[in-house]
């Protein structure tokens, strides 16, 4: 996966001998140890080496668990009970994996950010941002039946209303949701194609992954400048120094999921989950899991009809158009200069952008009713706009600060004050300090 030369040179026989058949070493150590990365990245670039393990955990958690499950309506809920209490360490490795699942969002959400702040997507990296997008998307899809297993209350009647959007949509809707269903209602054919799919999703995530891995290293990283790598001293070897930061990053990330799991492992989750389904009993407000409310909001913010289309269809193209928006980011942005370090007016309404998604995901766990849904419409019209009308318009018409020449230059002049202070020739190297 690596672009440049390969510095890779074997020094035992046995190395020699694989090098020769599969140099699979010499990939590893041309991508994660000799890899020329950006001197000046922060730990906003530690998201990605995050996502990657938190995908490992996800996956050997999943498929501990799998061990023990039932795919049966009769069965599924209480052999998630059984694992709770019976499986050793079956407690362990539910919470894990369901904890998991919002840490992951955490990380791709603060991922997304940081790719939009830096202007990530921009050329040449756009085929690595539309991995990422399909990445996203797969996620979605994948926590959304992982969420019907355990068969309880919120598992079922969320999967209803779901899988109840594609009705909306003309001719082939209610084909749609037959297929997704297997059946006219969500039954024991939906939760065993759930639990397969929920099963696959995850290795066809991994091989996304290695795809936007391997776009990753014939582009090059962006870094906090925006400015692409001229010279040799704007980078530095993967290994040690982005080795070291990816895994502080990650000490500090799997602090904060140990705290989810062992102090407050039910406190992402629905209390109406511990209630076996029962297609007989609504519960009184149907919520979906947190990651999924700002577009819970904008699906119930279109409350009209919009000429033929009527509000219920409006609801579901807005909701998934939310998502598609994302594919033309590299498009729709328009500016030359790549980082919001150098946008003043961009930075601002970056984080707007980021309130807004907060408050629309806050609406999306209120009722559907008075203010919240004038708010609703409200955020939804900002989201749209930051994309559609914002971004284009911002980079024809917004003057940039001036860009520094080089990471090198941008680097030495953040450290200006230490450097001054040290004698002339401090950082030379011993062999020209004579
Ligand atoms: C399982 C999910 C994902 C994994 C494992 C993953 C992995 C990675 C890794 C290892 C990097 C390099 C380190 C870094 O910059 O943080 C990276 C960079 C990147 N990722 Fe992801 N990623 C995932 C999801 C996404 C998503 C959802 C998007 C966007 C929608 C995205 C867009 C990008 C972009 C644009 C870069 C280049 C960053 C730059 O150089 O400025 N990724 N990803």
């Amino acid at each position: 996966m690596s672009g440049g030369h390969s510095t890779y040179t074997p020094t035992t026989g046995i190395g020699r001998w694989i090098d020769s058949r599969l140099p699979l070493p010499r990939l590893v150590h041309d991508s994660f140890v000799s890899y020329p990365v950006p001197r000046n990245l922060n730990y906003a670039y530690t998201f990605g080496g995050i996502l990657s393990i938190m995908l490992v955990v996800q996956i050997v958690t999943g498929i501990v668990l799998a061990m023990h499950y039932s795919a049966h309506v009769d069965m599924a809920f209480d052999s998630v009970e059984k694992i709770m209490r019976d499986v050793n360490s079956g407690w362990l490795i539910r919470y894990l994996h369901a904890n998991g699942a919002s840490m992951f969002f955490i990380a791709v959400y603060l991922h997304i950010a940081r790719g939009m702040y830096y202007g990530s997507y921009k050329a040449p990296r756009e085929l690595l941002w539309i991995l990422g997008v399909i990445i996203y998307l797969l996620m979605m899809a994948t926590a959304f039946m992982g969420y019907v297993l355990p068969w309880g209350q919120m598992s079922f009647w969320g999967a209803t209303v779901i899988t109840g959007f594609f009705t909306a949509i003309p001719l082939v809707g209610e084909w749609i949701q037959q297929l997704l269903l297997g059946g006219f209602a969500v039954d024991n054919p939906t939760l065993n194609r759930f639990f397969s799919l929920h099963y696959l999703l995850p290795f066809m995530i991994a091989g996304v992954v290695v795809l936007h891995v391997w776009a990753l290293h014939v582009t090059g990283q962006t870094n906090p400048t925006g400015i692409e790598v001229k010279q040799k001293t704007d980078t530095l070897p993967f290994t040690p120094y982005a080795t070291v930061k990816d895994a502080f990053g990650m000490v500090l990330f799997f602090i904060m999921f140990a705290y989810f799991v062992f102090y407050i492992p039910n406190y992402l989750g629905h209390a109406d989950n511990y209630i076996m389904a029962d297609s007989l009993k609504t519960p009184s407000h149907i919520v979906p899991e947190w990651y999924f409310l700002p577009f819970y909001a904008i699906l119930r913010a279109i409350t009209f009809n919009i000429g033929p289309i009527d509000s219920k269809l409006g609801g579901v193209l807005a909701m998934f158009g939310a998502i598609a928006v994302l594919f033309f980011v590299p498009w729709l942005d328009t500016s030359k200069v790549r980082s919001a370090v150098y946008r003043p007016w961009y930075k601002l309404f970056f984080w707007l952008f980021v309130v807004n998604s907060i408050f629309l995901g806050w609406l999306g766990s209120r009722p559907a009713e008075g203010a919240y849904v004038i708010m609703s419409q409200i955020g939804t019209l900002y989201y749209f706009g930051f994309f559609l009308v914002i971004m284009p318009l911002l980079g024809l018409i917004e003057t940039p600060k001036r860009l520094p020449n080089s990471i090198t230059e941008a680097v030495l002049a953040k450290n200006k004050g230490a450097a001054s202070v040290q004698p002339a020739g401090a950082n030379a190297s011993p062999e020209t300090k004579g």
